[in-house]
């Protein structure tokens, strides 16, 4: 069914020429509407048919406040015309807006957050499951079709610009944004944050990986100074970022609020300059953050290209045309960097498909997009415990539905990727649930069951129902929000109430609706823990039919659960209570050991290692083989469906050199390689994967080299981190090579 949204002529209306672009025109005097000739070709010519004025209009960004806010600010500062220009033509509720340049056919970015779908407070959109639910599909396909489908809906509200692919790694497991990203480990994160944006740039506009880089706690996220190695970065965050964007192409990089040794990262020549641009031979642009400039001179020279998303205030004059004008006069910037900022603009225009592919306003079919979502839900609910087999759920005459706003709908995050929901928001305690209620699609699932439902407000009332009912279901709720990082003890009484209704009813099953990691001290007391992390728009279905059996489990963390605080690589979070902009610093020192490196180097056993997910069929593998390949290695192996359901089997690789200190590793093991597959019960498949050289080397900063160190590597085959039964062993011989893509061809997909 195809809901043509009222806000579509709401929309038309504001956007007037959405993109502002004149239909490609290909001849001789404007050759960069040609999309016969090459990006950089097209470029290359356009900037040279652009006055000054005209260029800077491509570098600052404007964010919606400009509507109100613009006008305020003096003439000589924005000109009357630029003033007009904006406030006629930013979509109103979006996340900014940068002008093109009618009169050659260049079209205004029209941006708009996030990974989860099109945020805009005046429009609905479909809700993708969260990241990091995503990312538990351990599926690239699955984050592809969700990246295809909320790029559609950014395209059909007039937007050319998504701010999508947040790639940071769960370093901190108390970080805010976890759910906005996609994990812990760099290659499941770069695989599935690439795959996100290659799906979202399929639909002809550019998307953003983000935050540029090691933003990894939002506490003081616009002070905090991050001290952390070359190499560490290289082997872990910065490794994420380079995974995603050989997969994804984004046309454009968000660096990001925090400083980094010392240097702001939208004015870090090392991050911008040496590695994006240089190592990684990027040839689009880097937008800051929104407010994320601290300097004109310092943020253009040191790799910025885009002063993005600030309106007005006067204390921050780099935000407009007469500071760079100024520096131009002076000598601070050259011009040739000004052309460099304008013609990567320019690049991503021509080749990401916004100039030639204008966005218009047109009616979204929103069935079918919230189907692409509860597709990725079933895929990504990760099915921690199933003592006993209660699940799934099957004979059962009575449920007792306990807690967790299960009557009203599924927990979504907060911050700038909170998108507001087809059907509307269900706001409770000022958060954003989806309406999606798991409660609605149980009784939907099973019709014949009585199914009641108890807020669990109170523990001994819950327990009461508990105990008349078959099974009792408790719902949880993590509440994560951007701007501030969070504890992994549920809040309120839901680890009492837990622990109450297992002491009531020994067939108690946990639904946790989280953001990331938590605690659980009632574990031992419940045979069934389903983690749903925040499912998106029919998360309440999705959770029903994998309860009930329709759907057959196949998520898998992405991040390990620490099973107390101790565990942690930092007791507390750096700078926790300072008020916001307090300057304040950490030290990354577990380097590039995060996760279940960590927990491996350490020895500390978690609740839940990453990779971890049960299935209701069982999966057998086989036939290991390895094979060293030039620099990669070759894995192959069968995997059976031993077990009396369809499925889907993640098997997972992992590389241990016999010796990781003298390998130079961070820790033991690391992922090498993953894989999904379907199987019916009996079917086998054989399974050829390739391990990345990168995953097997350290980096060495001294000659800007990856390192392959001679000695006996196995690989290691099973289904989390823990669960390791196959393995086989390669040697390989000493191997250095140039971290640059420029010099070396290392990517291996
Ligand atoms: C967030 C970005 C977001 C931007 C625009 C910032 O505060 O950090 O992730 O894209 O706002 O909304």
């Amino acid at each position: 069914m195809i809901r043509t949204i009222a806000a579509a002529a709401f929309l038309s209306a504001l956007l007037c020429t959405a993109a502002g672009a004149a239909p490609a025109n290909p001849s001789t005097d404007r050759p960069w509407l040609n999309p016969a000739l090459s990006p950089d070709a097209r470029a290359e010519a356009a900037l040279a048919a652009m006055t000054l004025d005209e260029k800077l209009r491509l570098i600052f960004g404007y964010s919606d406040q400009a509507l109100t806010e613009l006008s305020k600010v003096p003439d000589d500062i924005v000109a009357p015309d630029l003033k007009a220009y904006v406030m006629s033509h930013l979509v109103k509720g979006s996340a900014g807006f940068v002008p093109g340049v009618p009169r050659l056919g260049i079209p205004d970015q029209t941006q708009t957050d996030a990974s989860l779908g099109v945020r805009n407070s005046f429009l609905p959109s479909t809700a993708l499951p969260s990241s990091l639910g995503t990312a538990a599909s351990f599926d690239p396909a699955v984050a592809r079709a969700g990246g295809v489908m909320i790029g559609g809906e950014a395209r059909a509200t007039g937007h050319n610009t998504m701010l999508s692919g947040g790639v940071n790694l769960a370093r901190e497991p108390r970080n805010g944004r976890n759910f906005e990203y996609t994990g812990e480990d760099p290659l499941l994160a770069g695989a599935m944050a690439g795959a996100l944006i290659e799906g979202i740039q399929s639909n002809h506009i550019i998307s953003t990986i983000k935050h540029y880089a090691v933003n990894d706690q939002e506490t003081l996220r616009t002070s905090l100074d991050v001290t952390i190695s070359a190499a560490a970065m290289r082997q872990s965050d910065l490794l994420a970022f380079e995974f995603a964007m050989e997969r994804g192409e984004p046309g454009s990089v968000m660096c990001s609020y925090n400083l980094i040794n010392g240097r702001w990262g939208c004015e870090n020549d090392y991050l911008l300059n040496t590695v994006l641009k240089g190592d990684w031979g990027f040839k689009g642009f880097v937008m800051s953050d929104w407010g994320a400039v601290h300097s004109t001179v310092g943020a253009a020279n040191n790799g910025l290209d885009q002063f993005t998303g600030f309106c007005c205030a006067a204390d921050k004059p780099w935000f407009a045309p007469p500071a760079i004008k100024a520096a131009l006069q002076s000598g601070a910037i050259p011009q040739s960097r000004i052309d460099d900022m304008v013609t990567r603009i320019l690049w991503a225009l021509f080749a990401k498909g916004p100039a030639d592919n204008p966005v218009k306003v047109t009616p979204i079919d929103y069935a079918a997009n919230a189907a692409v979502s509860q597709r990725a839900a079933e895929e990504s609910l990760v099915l921690l415990k199933n003592d006993g087999d209660l699940l799934p759920l099957r004979r059962v005459k009575s449920i007792a539905v306990i807690g967790g706003n299960a009557d009203r709908g599924v927990l979504a995050g907060a911050g700038s990727s909170d998108v507001t929901p087809v059907g509307g928001a269900v706001i409770i305690d000022n958060h954003t649930f989806l309406p999606s209620p798991p409660l609605a699609a149980l009784k939907r699932e099973m019709p014949k069951a009585r199914i009641s439902f108890d807020a669990g407000t109170d523990p001994a009332v819950a327990a009461a129902l508990a105990a008349q009912s078959d099974v009792a279901i408790v719902f949880l709720n993590q509440h994560l929000s951007e701007g501030s990082d969070h504890v992994l003890e549920l809040t309120g009484n839901q680890d009492a109430l837990v622990a109450a209704v297992a002491k009531a009813n020994p067939r108690t099953i946990v639904v946790a609706e989280t953001g990331g990691a938590i605690y659980m001290p009632w574990v031992n007391q419940v045979p069934a823990i389903l983690d749903a992390f925040y499912p998106g728009i029919r998360g309440g279905s999705a959770i029903a039919r994998t309860l009930t059996g329709k759907v057959n489990p196949s998520g898998h963390l992405p991040i390990t659960f620490p099973a107390s605080a101790d565990q942690l690589a930092r007791p507390d979070i750096a700078g926790l209570g300072a008020p916001d902009g307090t300057p304040a610093e950490v030290l990354y020192d577990e380097g590039a050991a995060i996760g279940y490196k960590w927990y491996d180097v350490k020895g500390y056993t978690p609740l839940f290692w990453f990779g971890h997910g049960l299935s209701y069929t069982r999966f057998a593998k086989s036939g290991l083989a390895a094979r060293p390949d030039a620099r990669a290695i070759r894995v192959s192996f069968s995997i059976r469906n031993v077990g009396k359901r369809v499925g889907k089997g993640v098997a997972q690789v992992y590389v241990a050199p016999a010796d990781w200190k003298k390998a130079g590793w961070e820790a033991p093991k690391r992922l090498g390689a993953f894989a999904k597959a379907e199987l019916k019960p009996g079917q086998s498949k054989v399974i050829e994967l390739t391990v990345d050289p990168r995953l097997l080397a350290t980096y060495e900063a001294a000659g800007n080299n990856w390192h392959i160190r001679a000695g006996e590597y196995r690989l290691l085959l099973g289904d989390a981190a823990n669960v390791l039964p196959q393995s086989v062993s390669v040697t390989l011989g000493d191997s250095v090579w140039s971290a640059s893509a420029a010099t070396t061809a290392a990517v291996v997909h």
